[in-house]
């Protein structure tokens, strides 16, 4: 009996330092852009409603916004990842651009959704982040799209044909010849190719892609002093149509992708590296007994996270330094963004 303590005691040390581990981890925090220069997909509201509502039971919580400013080191180092949803054109200036490659090299994590890959067509490092950019796609139509593999989360729960109604991308160059393992594919007999190409571009290669992922871009090359690893990518093509982004298939496809990503664990959501949100109140020992207290909080600033979404898309405004018509986009959006889980946004932007 006198033998107990001395070995209760070091396991109780043990236990405690892996539930302050896990308890490490805080909610992360993604950029969703939506910002269009160019053609503008009527299903943009309806995907950052959706997003929205998904956030709380993803453990993701989201920023929605189309101000361009957002793009510094400042208020990029409060999230764990951008997502690009449906962009057109050049919605960064230089300046943003080089900020988001500063935001990779801290271990930034990037994901895009369809037209995520027409914009920013001259960005480098931007290319190397979602892996290929658009070419063009045949006109909507009924299509079967294949997974490669069911061994990642994006892929797991997909039917073997997963036939509707899609815009099917061809891409300027081969997203694997920058890393991309690819995910999903298409049966190019199950559609009628009738566009062309727009460029002479190289091969983007076989099978066709669709989905991919890049364990360790080459966007986030050099790392900065301090950054533990790259963040990953998750890139998907599809997300053409408001019924797409209303179908649970398509969002866990989406989700899966995204929280594949941020579970890279290159951030400080997950302890380590230099950008993302750090919950100071799950990281120590005392107050891992109130973890799932704290993520029901976390839930309840989702539940009223419409309220914060708009204190978040105003605050650029009110600095005054985004041109009317972008204030009036942020705010239409945060309108939309019913349900968006933001927690201590307003403490960043
Ligand atoms: C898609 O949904 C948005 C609202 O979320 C709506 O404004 C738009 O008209 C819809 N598009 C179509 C084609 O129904
Ligand atoms: C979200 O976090 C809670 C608490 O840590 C966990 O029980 C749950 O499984 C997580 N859900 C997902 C989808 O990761
Ligand atoms: C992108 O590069 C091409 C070729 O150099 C140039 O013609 C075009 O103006 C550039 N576009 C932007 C937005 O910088
Ligand atoms: C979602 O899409 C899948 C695959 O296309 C389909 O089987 C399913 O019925 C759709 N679900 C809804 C609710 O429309
Ligand atoms: C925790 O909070 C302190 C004070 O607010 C801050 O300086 C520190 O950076 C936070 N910890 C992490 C890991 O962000």
């Amino acid at each position: 009996m006198a033998a107990m303590p001395s070995l209760i005691r070091p396991l109780l040390l043990v236990l405690l330092i892996m539930t302050a581990l896990i308890t490490a981890k805080s909610t992360p925090r993604v950029l969703v852009y939506t910002a269009t220069k160019g053609y503008r997909h009527d299903s943009i509201p309806t995907a950052i409603a959706v997003l929205g509502r998904e956030a709380g039971a993803h453990n993701v919580s989201f920023v929605f916004s189309e101000d361009p400013a957002l793009f510094t080191d400042a208020s990029l180092a409060g999230f764990d990842g951008v997502m690009f949803v449906s962009n057109s054109e050049e919605v960064l200036d230089l300046d943003g651009q080089a900020a988001l490659q500063r935001f990779f090299q801290g271990g930034g994590v990037y994901t895009g959704v369809h037209a995520a890959s027409a914009c920013l067509f001259n960005d480098t490092n931007y290319l190397q982040a979602v892996g290929a950019l658009f070419d063009y796609h045949p006109s909507l139509q009924d299509a079967t799209f294949l997974p490669l593999t069911k061994d990642h989360p994006s892929t797991a729960h997909l039917p073997d044909q997963w036939r509707y109604t899609e815009e099917v991308y061809y891409f300027r160059s081969d997203p694997r010849s920058v890393g991309a393992t690819v995910l999903l594919t298409v049966d190019e007999s199950s559609y009628n190719n009738d566009a062309k190409s727009n460029g002479n571009y190289p091969p983007m290669g076989t099978p066709h892609p669709i989905a991919w992922y890049i364990e360790s871009p080459q966007s986030a090359q050099p790392l900065r002093d301090g950054a533990a690893k790259a963040g990953r990518s998750f890139y998907t093509s599809l997300g053409h149509l408001n019924s797409t982004w209303e179908n649970s298939t398509f969002i866990e496809h989406v989700f899966g992708g995204l929280t594949w990503a941020l579970e890279g664990a290159s951030t400080r959501a997950y302890g380590a590296g230099l950008v993302g949100a750090a919950d100071n109140s799950t990281a120590s020992v005392s107050a891992s007994a109130s973890a799932s207290g704290s993520t029901s909080a976390s839930r309840s600033a989702a539940a009223s996270g419409s309220h914060a979404a708009s204190g978040a898309s105003a605050a650029p405004s009110a600095t005054g330094s985004s041109k009317p018509s972008s204030a009036g986009a942020a705010a239409s959006v945060a309108g939309l963004a019913v349900g968006a889980a933001v927690v201590g946004a307003a403490a960043i932007l």
